[in-house]
């Protein structure tokens, strides 16, 4: 079993992940800056585990203070990527910072991981980075469109980063595209914590059901879609950690190229509409919504081709939409003790 570095451990996707690995029989150290995240995940982790971990809180973009962790941890042999500033919207109001901390917490990364011989990175990345595909399903050959956001460019460039790094010889990274992370898991003890209004679709949708928000704007009813809405691609994030643990083991196990995509994805699409709809049949509750006018930067259709991820990973999701969507609402009803 490996030891292994887990950035942004704290956050959404990289907590679930920690479970995983630590089911898996790794060893994990989490690194946070707490910027997206909150201390109280940490126990949470320890609780559902029933282990101690080891927690530095850490800012990547200080060189020396994430060698210290390489440092004081001779022993990694692997990471797993997820620190970022993450959302669209910030990132274009403020995108100098997305484009330092993004971009430099990853050039940090990979000159530790150079210099303390930590070969094997597993990278966060984004449907993100095909924009409006020009067919859906969309696989990894499809081309990388500008994108639509800084916090998109950020994907973009680290993707890029890390292919010509990995012509060194030092590393070997696959990049998992992840299309639209949802739900929590099953425990209810970890998910995804919202700071102000919730960007993403699934947290307003359930924050709409307990009662926080009045109404679900739908962004766009003129789309040329089954519906006039968008369509996009829910995954469960256990199945996107789940994921995590399988790519780390192919890299490490030398059978994968140094340099892979993969993309994670449920490989449907579903429109908002059938979203609201879907919520009904899964929690018997009718959330209220209006059809507003587009949002900025919205691309009109994308959902996976997950062959790749079958074939090379040998991973399938394994929870349908029902799941995902109670999953949510269990999460939002024990964040406001309504169970
Ligand atoms: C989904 C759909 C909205 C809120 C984001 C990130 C992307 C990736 C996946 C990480 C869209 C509509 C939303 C609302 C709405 N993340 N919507 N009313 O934008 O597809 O992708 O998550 O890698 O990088 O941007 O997710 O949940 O914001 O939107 O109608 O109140 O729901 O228009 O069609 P998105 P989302």
């Amino acid at each position: 079993m490996a030891s292994v570095l887990v950035t942004g451990g704290l956050g959404y996707i990289g907590s679930h992940t920690v479970t995983c690995l630590i089911e898996a029989g790794h060893d994990v150290v989490i690194i946070d800056n707490l910027s997206n995240s909150d201390i109280s995940m940490l126990g949470r982790l320890e609780n559902l585990t029933g282990e101690k971990l080891t927690f530095h809180q850490t800012e990547m973009c200080d060189k020396n203070a994430l060698d210290e962790v390489f440092l004081k941890h001779p022993e990694l042999s692997g990471v797993i990527h997820f620190a970022a500033l993450l959302l669209v919207n910030e990132s274009v109001e403020k995108p100098t910072e997305y484009y330092y901390n993004n971009l430099v917490s990853t050039l940090n990364l990979i000159d530790c991981c150079s210099r303390h011989k930590v070969k094997n990175i597993v990278f966060s990345s984004s449907c993100t980075v095909y924009g409006q595909p020009d067919s859906v399903p969309v696989n990894e050959l499809a081309p990388i469109k500008k994108a639509e956001s800084p916090y998109g460019s950020t994907k973009i460039m680290c993707e890029q980063i890390f292919q010509d790094a990995v012509a060194t010889g030092d590393i070997r990274v696959m990049c998992l595209r992840y299309f639209n992370p949802i739900g929590a898991h099953q425990s209810t003890l970890i998910g995804e914590f919202q700071h102000g209004e919730p960007h993403h679709l699934v947290p307003y949708i359930t924050e709409t059901a307990i009662g926080k928000r009045k109404m679900l704007r739908v962004f766009g009813g003129d789309y040329e879609t089954r519906d006039g809405s968008c369509v996009r691609d829910y995954i469960h994030v256990m199945d996107i950690a789940e994921a995590h643990v399988l790519a780390l083991d192919a890299l490490m196990s030398g059978k994968t190229a140094d340099f892979e995509a993969v993309n994670l994805g449920s490989g449907e699409g579903q429109t908002v509409l059938e979203m609201i709809y879907a919520f009904k049949e899964a929690t018997g509750i009718t959330i209220p919504f209006e059809i507003a006018e587009r949002r900025p930067g919205d691309v009109e259709k994308v959902y996976a081709d997950i062959t790749k991820a079958t074939s090379l990973l040998n991973w399938k999701p394994k929870r349908n939409l029902e799941e995902m969507l109670r999953s949510a609402w269990n999460w939002e009803q024990s964040l406001n003790h309504n169970v």
